[in-house]
């Protein structure tokens, strides 16, 4: 999608639609009035009689019939004045485009309200609301993707300000949808290698370093608990390591986790056949890590990040691990195996221990780890657990800010109690009370004394219904969350 900026007058601006921003309670932007008295007091007439009320997500499209430039108007409601806040220009702009989805709509312009925050915000909406992945449909679709947005600005911004948002915005959303390819490309494509293959892809692009480990490797680090996932299938494992460096980071990096299970059927312990073809996007936690090196390096962030990858495809064939199997993982922890469905948490830990070389200031792990965690929160947010008060807060924090969500669950000493084997060190599934909690728990065991938050998107990763800025489909979830972490991380 094409971002523009044009200083015209909206009566006499050419367009097919002209998106207008509007709030509830009346108190309209010059512009509206501008308009209004061009369609002699149409708008205000639509609001009077409540046929349009300017809520939340709300948008009516209405035909100028030649009065006007534009072709049409489509009303776009924010909610009350007084109630902005980015997060609500987001989702408007977001139900806005995604309800101009239509035969023949190719391009359209927009009116927002005032500051460069809103521009931000209202361009992030449009980019994400207007994704569809559609590589895969050969017949032509009627209707095609919008090419074109043109923002007015009514000489509203400093000079420059309104082309370095939009290349801020479109940095990042660039890389959410990145993200949201690669969730959505089925298993048979994007194996463990492909993974690979795409974050070096990247790295060329972005000027970033990256390294892939096959399984010789990996046998070489002893990462057992990767090799013995990756056993069930014929597609080998690879750990992915990325990291961007920037001239201006001081101190010790962050480093980033991603789940990178590419199909999980839950091997041995086979999944039920109902909806296990969602199962193809258990790797959403990588496609955010890669995500979110590709968006911090096209914003030349003044961070040390690195992005960790462990990668497996998770099916039951012949040399598959089994349940009873007793590994040792990398840290030398061993761990009896009671469900080969649970083998997130094995990549994981790896994949932890392997992060305390870098000494890191944080580490942050997503996962699309437990089914349970849908049951608690479904799709509305994030569960966060972790053992450093301050990266949690922080993560809080700008889960508002973005509207990525998260919510925190407990982990109390008790819950270790679920955990423990009999005969090994751990077990690798506490049984289904408490799962999203056992399963961080369970990882805690492997991050010694750094800073660690653990990040379960299983419930944000795919929007089941589509809703505002998030098509259904592949979510993209984690990118602008941690963009946003790390951008805060160096304001203070
Ligand atoms: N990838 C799944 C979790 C999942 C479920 C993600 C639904 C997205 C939607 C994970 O590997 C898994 O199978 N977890 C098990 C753990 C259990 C066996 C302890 C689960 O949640 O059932
Ligand atoms: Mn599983
Ligand atoms: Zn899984």
């Amino acid at each position: 999608m094409k971002f523009l900026v044009k200083d015209e007058h909206p009566v006499r601006h050419l367009c097919q639609v002209l998106v207008v921003g509007c709030f509830e309670d009346g108190d309209q932007e010059p512009f509206f009035n501008l308009l209004d008295e061009e369609l002699g007091g149409y708008l205000a007439a639509l609001f009077s009689r409540k046929e349009f009320t300017g809520g939340l997500n709300k948008v009516k499209l209405l035909q100028t019939v030649g009065r006007i430039a534009p072709e049409s108007i489509l009303l776009m409601g924010l909610g009350k004045r007084g109630e902005l806040t980015a997060e609500k220009v987001r989702q408007a702009s977001g139900s806005a485009i995604q309800s101009l989805r239509m035969p023949g709509i190719e391009s359209f312009s927009a009116l927002l309200p005032e500051g460069v925050e809103n521009l931000s915000s209202a361009l992030e909406g449009f980019a994400l609301g207007g994704y569809s992945f559609d590589c895969y449909k050969t017949k032509p679709d009627e209707q095609k993707e919008i090419q074109e947005v043109t923002i007015l600005s009514s000489g509203r911004f400093d000079p420059g300000e309104p082309e370095k948002t939009i290349a801020d915005a479109a940095a990042l959303c660039d890389a959410v949808c990145f993200a949201r390819d690669l969730v959505s490309q089925p298993g048979n494509v994007a194996t463990p290698s492909y993974l690979a293959e795409k974050a070096l892809e990247i790295s060329g692009k972005y000027g970033l370093t990256c390294t892939v480990w096959e399984r010789e490797e990996m046998e070489r680090h002893s990462m057992e608990g990767i090799l013995a996932v990756a056993r069930g299938s014929h597609q080998p494992p690879r750990f992915i390591s990325l990291e961007y460096r920037s001239e201006e980071a001081e101190g010790k990096p962050v480093v980033l986790i991603g789940k990178g299970i590419t199909f999980d059927s839950g091997g041995i312990s086979l999944k039920p056949r109902e909806g296990m073809e969602k199962m193809k996007t258990d790797m959403a936690g990588a496609a955010a890590v890669i995500g979110t090196l590709m968006a911090v390096a096209a914003l030349k962030l003044p961070v040390h990040l690195v992005g960790l990858i462990p990668a497996a495809e998770n099916l039951p064939g012949g040399s598959a691990f089994r349940p009873g199997d007793i590994i040792r993982s990398m840290s030398g922890q061993t761990v009896e195996i009671v469900n080969t469905d649970a083998e997130g948490r094995l990549l994981l830990c790896d994949a932890l221990h392997y992060a305390l070389r870098y000494d890191p200031a944080a580490m942050i792990d997503l996962a699309t780890l437990t089914g349970a965690c849908v049951v608690a929160l479904g799709g509305f947010a994030t569960a966060l657990l972790g053992n450093d008060e301050k990266l949690k807060c922080d993560l809080k924090k700008v889960g508002e800010a973005t509207g990525e969500r998260v919510w925190e669950l407990p982990l109390w000493e008790e819950y270790g109690e679920l955990m423990k084997s009999d005969i090994a060190d751990l077990k690798n599934s506490g049984g289904p009370s408490a799962g999203t909690i056992s399963a961080a728990w369970f990882l805690q065991n492997f991050v010694g004394k750094s800073c660690w938050a653990h990040l379960d998107i299983a419930g944000t990763a795919w929007e089941e219904k589509g809703r505002h800025y998030l098509p259904k489909g592949a979510t993209g979830t984690g990118v602008r969350l941690l963009v946003g972490y790390l951008k805060n991380s160096v304001k203070k």
